[in-house]
């Protein structure tokens, strides 16, 4: 019973922030729908995925986890068991695993790897056991170990129905990959682990206060950029999806306690690709949890975005990605 897939990770245009505070909080519920660009990175070696491997075997005398050869333990490896045991449960079966995930970029380079990683895992689970899912019901698998690992099960650009229960809570796609222009070019400005995760971070999101007017908002905004990712309106979805950002930010800023994801050269990043607009090639802005930026552009300006980015000496590392196909299972082992 080993199976293994590879997943892509998301950048969020209608941000996940907070759960929702009517379920229990272990089900990753959120309290309004998001959207987001499934990445495919364009420089050899980085393709912005991970892939994963899982056995169940009687060989194995208890559940095991490595990412990138460390061992997962704690929280780590409760997040696994979440996507894990229902699987288990769900199949009736009760042999231990082994599991082994790589991601093909750096995981302390601050880019999201949680998305890629459940959305890997839930795929190669599901597999495994032979469980025949849709795509919608193995999402659900993947929003019990990380929110945003919901969307990466899909390739293209992708709509997560916040529900109302495990089952109503799923992501489906809004188009492929090559139904809607747009690429992104990830400014990396600052390397290291965040102080806070995002994990942490979704408890405190209502005691902004602020948060009310966020959810209403990001619930319109789903909608609205949806309907212009649909109308292939580039402009509107550049437009929408800097304006949730900000939203998102200052929520961040006004919970107890208050959370500072951006560096000081992520404002400057954030003016400087104001000033582009203006001046030179239509790009925008989007940030999550991190100080990283990622700068939405149509495909055909990526390259030169990409120069004009790492022209500026805060901008330590440029990676350009363009819509990702679906995650899926591989025969690739990696045990
Ligand atoms: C800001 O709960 O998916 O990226 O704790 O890393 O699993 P992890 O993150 P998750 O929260 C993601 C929050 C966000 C916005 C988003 O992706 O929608």
């Amino acid at each position: 019973m080993k199976s293994s897939a590879i997943a892509h990770s998301n950048i969020a245009l209608i941000k996940y922030w907070g759960r929702s505070q009517e379920h229990d909080p272990y089900l990753n519920i959120p309290s309004h729908d998001s959207v987001s660009m499934t990445k495919y990175g364009l420089i050899p070696n980085t393709h912005l995925e991970t892939h994963t491997t899982i056995d169940f075997s009687d060989v194995h005398k208890e559940d095991t986890a490595f990412l990138e050869g460390e061992v997962l333990t704690g929280r780590k490896m409760e997040r696994i068991l979440k996507v894990v045991n229902p699987l288990r449960k769900y199949a009736n079966i009760d042999r231990k695993f082994k599991v082994m995930s790589r991601n093909d970029f750096p995981t302390q380079a601050g880019l999201a790897s949680s998305a890629s990683g459940f959305a890997a895992l839930a795929i190669a689970a599901v597999n495994a056991f032979g469980i025949s899912f849709s795509k919608e019901e193995i999402s659900t698998c993947a929003r019990l170990g990380s929110g945003s690992a919901t969307r990466s099960i899909h390739g293209g650009f992708v709509y997560w129905h916040k529900g109302n229960s495990h089952e109503t809570s799923y992501a489906e796609q809004i188009c492929g990959p090559e139904e809607f222009d747009m690429n992104v070019v990830i400014a990396l400005v600052h390397e290291g682990k965040k102080e806070v995760t995002s994990d942490v971070g979704h408890e405190s999101a209502w005691t902004s206060p602020f948060n009310d007017v966020r959810t209403k908002k990001s619930q319109g905004q789903a909608i609205e950029i949806k309907n212009a990712i649909l109308n292939d309106d580039f402009s509107k979805v550049g437009r929408i999806a800097e304006e949730n950002c900000r939203y998102m930010h200052v929520v961040m800023m006004t919970s107890d306690p208050p959370l500072f994801y951006w560096h000081p050269d992520t404002l400057r990043l954030i003016k400087s690709i104001q000033r582009l607009r203006k001046e030179s090639l239509e790009c925008y802005s989007t940030i999550d949890a991190g100080p990283n930026v990622h700068c939405l552009c149509r495909p055909e300006d990526t390259y030169e975005l990409q120069k004009m980015l790492e022209k500026m000496k805060f901008v330590r590392k440029t990676i350009p990605a363009k819509p990702a196909n679906d995650s899926c299972v591989t025969k690739e082992h990696l045990f």
